[in-house]
């Protein structure tokens, strides 16, 4: 069953009903001010930091499902309605909503009377705007009230959801003609506020919740709009809250549009008052100015759609299959761009207060984003690696606000030094600058001590080189890719967190997925020391990767595929003398794209016993035979019911690895059957079964052991996206960035008659024919730059700005 539709012309999914099998978002915002919103009108919005700096409240896990948010009530007579069907729940007539690249438009359509309101942060601008546009659709005259609604987060989102003895009593706020200013906190320590505003006179406005809505009453029936009077209600603690109320009367057929801005402002500390407690409103002023008319919105709204275009200009495919086109064009882009952003901090699963930004998270998040806007992974790489430590290992999370460690966390996933150089490589790879190795960066944001980006690369390498156990394997530590494997942990009672409890490093429990890493990414170490003239050190690391190569093929091997890892009494785990976790997805898609056992059928194998194993309809489960019991020697993976999770659930993040590890072995057809198979735009159809949005990517997909199998969980913020894009970017449709130029090497299925795309790389814009009328899976027979024919398949430098490029596979 289908609850919308994709609008590939306008780059928008179509929702058309509110009630979708759980609230479908949409994220606002490209650079400080960001907002969630769902298909209702639920979310919130924050500024740099959602636990830090949270401008609007939301109550996770609430019922009502999705209660909060950006609520905008119309009174025509008796009927009090939504456009987006939240919080009254009133019967609409019609209802769509449309989220866009950045920018959502819900429109609702109730006796006669059309409501449209368009969302959106505007490029570079800290805050949301709301255009609600009223259309009298109806032959008689109409004379409605409009009533907006948002609620305030007392800004730190931990506090104000625990802290209560204290948060019933700091709330402020000044209003002044039709803008509210939220204050609260800024007579002390906060030189910031929010404002509220709108660009008409109001009839009144409340700043009270308890006003507002009446001490017993909800969102769905807030007293003043049952009356069609506002309280004008000042806040003094307890809960602040925005609410202006206005008149609109409407001849038939006539329009009027109101300009709502929810904006963050900020004051030098010497300059936060006028009077005694009274805000100086010089930053809300030149704000609030820029969004006075629908011109001016019009031409905010444009230069969003303009920054997206040029964006999704880097990359764009054409095939004969539109789903594909869609996912790659716009929607998996689209999605990297997001979790690059968020990283695993603010979605509606992920509260916006628990996880900062991860390191090895943000890391593979550049996989995906990096051909967007180069210059800002280079800015996240330089402040990730300055949280590393000096011997190389790192912090788990860091801050986004602080940008230091997050010491609660602390250090000890023993993979996470080597993303560092998974997502250095993208980047040089993407852009030819090799200067980023020459950036200072700090050890645990101590800059007095800071070294070349390209020390700390060494330091991340020498890290696992060094941290090895009895087998020669390295050292798990607290867990590795998979957090849930916590091999040192032994937890017994409940409340103790997995990640961090016990001791960080044992001597014993090893992992093959680090040493997996340890190929890929030693290689590609290797490969930056050969270009910046370091070939004595480039020749020891590969001799070191060559020496692990030979450890994975013995200690890591089980006979069919790879070992998972040791656990700390040296027992291995996923292998087949195992009970339960005989077999792990991680290691197979991890070696097999390091190169690991090609070449002796040992990869081949592997991915065979993949496919025997752990594949289903919905994609490849994480493990089998999944834990039926908890396993203290394990930890967390354990703890979750079968099929779930990393217990056997399909883990969206490493079905591409299996993916690229195919293409590895010349299988388009089979690569390009994983991909389908976790892939939402191709789930359309069934999304009562999946029921996260059709239009990204969920972490998580139940797996067959699971009763509820195939259904979605956790949606946007996941590695996937990134993986998803580089499988399908990079290795099914072949366009690679390598250090010396852009290889083209696609791995498609044999049915596909070839593609077109345009790839804009380090200033050049290439357009690239494939013709596979061989059918082939993989091969490339010939290649003709602007017309002439090149040796190999690296793009080799070209003159001007276009190149064309013609490929003729074999
Ligand atoms: C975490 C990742 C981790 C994955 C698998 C995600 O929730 O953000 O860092 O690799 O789970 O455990």
């Amino acid at each position: 069953m289908q609850f919308g539709h994709f609008d590939d012309v306008r780059k928008e999914y179509v929702i058309t009903t509110p009630k979708t099998p759980l609230p479908w978002i949409n994220y606002l915002g490209s650079e400080d001010f960001f907002g969630l919103i769902s298909n209702t009108a639920g979310g919130y919005a924050f500024y740099k930091d959602a636990k830090l700096l949270r401008i609007t409240r939301y109550r996770y896990n609430n019922t009502p499902l999705d209660n909060g948010g950006r609520y905008y009530y119309i009174k025509d007579g008796e009927t009090i309605w939504n456009p987006g069907w939240q919080p009254t729940q009133t019967e609409l007539d019609e209802y769509t909503c449309r989220h866009g690249l950045g920018y959502t438009v819900i429109t609702g359509k109730k006796n006669g009377l059309k409501a449209q309101m368009e969302a959106f942060v505007p490029v570079h601008d800290a805050c949301e705007i709301h255009r609600i546009t009223l259309t009298n659709e109806s032959e008689a005259e109409k004379d409605v009230d409009l009533f907006s609604f948002i609620e305030f987060c007392l800004w730190n989102a931990q506090d104000d959801q625990t802290n209560f003895q204290r948060n019933f009593s700091t709330g402020e706020v000044e209003v002044i003609g039709s803008t509210i200013y939220h204050k609260t906190e800024y007579r002390e320590r906060r030189n910031h506020f929010a404002v509220y505003s709108v660009n008409k006179e109001i009839e009144g406005f409340d700043t009270s919740r308890d006003a507002f809505i009446g001490q017993y009453n909800g969102f769905h029936d807030p007293e003043a709009v049952l009356e069609g009077k506002s309280r004008n209600s000042v806040a003094h603690g307890w809960a602040p809250i925005g609410s202006h109320h206005l008149k609109a009367q409407l001849a038939p057929g006539a329009s009027e549009s109101f300009v709502f801005v929810l904006g963050y402002c900020e004051n030098p500390r010497d300059q936060k008052f006028v009077a005694p407690n009274v805000i100086n409103k010089k930053p809300a002023d030149e704000l609030l100015a820029k969004y006075q008319t629908d011109a001016q919105v019009d031409a905010a709204l444009d230069a969003l759609h303009t920054y997206w275009e040029n964006l999704l200009s880097t990359y764009s495919v054409k095939t004969a299959d539109e789903k594909l086109n869609r996912l790659v064009n716009v929607w998996n882009q689209y999605q990297c761009m997001v979790t690059f952003n968020m990283s695993r901090s603010a979605s509606y699963y992920e509260s916006g207060m628990g996880r900062g930004m991860g390191f090895r998270d943000s890391c593979q998040d550049l996989l995906g984003f990096v051909h967007l806007i180069p210059e800002r992974a280079r800015e996240r790489i330089i402040d990730i690696a300055n949280t590393q430590f000096e011997d190389g290992s790192t912090y788990h999370q860091y801050q986004p606000l602080t940008k230091k460690g997050n010491a609660d966390i602390g250090g000890g996933f023993n993979d996470d030094p080597l993303w560092l150089i998974a997502g250095t490589s993208a980047y040089i790879r993407e852009t030819g600058d090799f200067s980023i190795l020459d950036e200072p960066c700090a050890f645990d944001s101590d800059f007095s001590k800071a070294v070349p980006l390209m020390e700390h690369l060494r330091r991340s390498f020498g890290f696992t080189t060094k941290t090895r156990g009895p087998h020669n394997l390295p050292l798990i530590g607290r867990a590795d890719w998979n957090d849930c494997l916590n091999l040192n942990c032994f937890s017994e009672e409940p409340g103790e967190s997995f990640q961090t409890f016990g001791p960080s490093e044992g001597p014993v429990a090893e992992s093959v997925f680090i040493a997996g890493m340890y190929v890929k990414y030693g290689n590609e170490y290797a490969d930056l020391c050969e270009a910046t003239g370091l070939t004595e050190e480039a020749a020891d690391v590969r001799a070191k990767v060559a020496e692990m190569v030979d450890v994975i093929e013995d200690a890591g091997w089980d006979g069919e595929w790879f070992v998972r890892a040791y656990d700390a009494f040296s027992n291995p785990v996923g292998s087949k003398v195992c009970e339960e976790g005989q077999i792990f997805i991680e290691p197979q898609g991890m070696c097999v794209m390091a190169g690991v056992g090609l070449e002796n059928g040992k990869a081949a194998q592997a991915l065979k016993s993949v496919e025997e194993r752990l594949d289903s309809k919905f994609g490849i489960v994480l493990l089998q035979p999944a834990y039926t019991k908890y396993h203290v020697e394990l930890g967390e993976i354990s703890s979750y019911p079968p099929g779930y999770k990393e217990n056997a659930g399909i883990f969206c993040h490493n079905n591409p690895w299996i993916v690229c590890a195919e293409t590895q072995l010349g299988h388009g057809d089979r690569a390009f059957e994983v991909f389908r198979k976790t892939c939402p735009v191709y789930l359309e159809e069934i999304s009562e079964v999946h029921r996260t949005e059709p239009y990204v990517y969920c972490q998580m997909v139940a797996g067959k052991d699971a009763p509820t199998f195939g259904e979605g969980k956790n949606s946007w913020l996941t590695g996937t996206a990134a993986w998803t894009f580089t499988a399908i970017s990079q290795y099914i449709l072949g366009i690679q960035p390598t250090l010396s130029g852009l290889k083209v090497d696609p791995c498609i299925p044999a049915s596909m008659d070839g593609f077109t795309l345009n790839r804009k790389y380090r200033g050049v814009e290439y357009k690239i024919t494939v013709d596979n009328s061989a059918h082939a899976q993989k091969g490339v027979a010939e290649m003709y730059v602007n017309g002439n024919k090149i040796e190999g398949n690296v793009i080799p430098p070209v003159e001007g700005t276009t190149a064309e490029v013609k490929v003729i596979m074999e």
